[in-house]
């Protein structure tokens, strides 16, 4: 892991290493799929039915399925490598904390409550092209997924703006350099 490459004007963090690679690419890659798949998720909503929409619609549960992957990753790799130091101290780390786990389990609900929902309302689930996952058991629950997947959905935003935000008053306001610990920089 290279150190925190900082420029003058910047305020540095006492021992806060730059993430690693392959958390940055993670990150990244996490955020990129999932802000795709919410967008073809608002447009499946008033596309007429048809096969161009069957196709949108593979495509989002294919989404679906990276970021169920890409977040089993992360997850481990949280599990089985100490956890990168915390930028902040204190109540200020610990909401820090909250918010990354918050999203951690929206990440993992909500593409969990778009299966559950094809499965409890006996609709056909195929991925990346026309691979099709058929219920393990029998799932109870009907219309309610939808619903789940829905608030779910609109939770994600609302984390990520309040998450966006927080990145953005460390970069701009307090210019401490965590949001650049997340980005790839020159080495010193
Ligand atoms: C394998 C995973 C997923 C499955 C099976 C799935 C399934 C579905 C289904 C069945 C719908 C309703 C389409 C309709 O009939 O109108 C839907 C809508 C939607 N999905 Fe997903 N989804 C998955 C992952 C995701 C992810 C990761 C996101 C966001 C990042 C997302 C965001 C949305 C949104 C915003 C809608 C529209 C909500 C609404 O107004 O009903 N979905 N999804
Ligand atoms: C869908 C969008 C996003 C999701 C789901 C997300 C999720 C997360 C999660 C779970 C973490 C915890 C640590 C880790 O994974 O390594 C994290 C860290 C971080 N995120 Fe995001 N993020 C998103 C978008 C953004 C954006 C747009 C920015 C900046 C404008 C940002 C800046 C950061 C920074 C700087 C950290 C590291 C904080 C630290 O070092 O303590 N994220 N993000």
């Amino acid at each position: 892991m290279t150190t925190l490459t900082l420029s003058s004007h910047d305020v540095a963090v006492p021992g806060t290493p730059r993430h690693s690679a392959a958390a940055m690419l993670l990150h990244w890659g996490s955020a990129a799929v999932l802000v795709s798949a919410f967008g073809l998720g608002l447009l499946l909503d008033d596309w007429p039915k048809g096969t161009e929409r069957d196709t949108a619609m593979m495509v989002h549960y294919s989404l679906g399925t990276v970021v169920l992957a890409l977040v089993t990753i992360r997850l481990l790799r949280r599990l089985v490598m100490p956890a990168h130091a915390p930028a902040e101290a204190g109540v200020t780390a610990r909401i820090a904390g909250l918010m990354h786990w918050a999203l951690y389990a929206v990440m993992v609900g909500l593409p969990l409550a778009g299966v559950f929902d094809r499965w409890a309302r006996g609709r056909r689930l195929a991925v990346f092209g026309d691979i099709v996952v058929p219920a393990p058991f029998p799932i109870p629950g009907g219309k309610l997924w939808k619903e789940a997947h829905e608030i779910l959905a609109w939770s994600l935003v609302a984390l990520v703006v309040v998450h966006t935000a927080a990145a953005l008053w460390h970069h701009f306001v307090l210019r401490d350099g965590v949001l650049r610990r997340m980005l790839p920089g020159r080495p010193v």
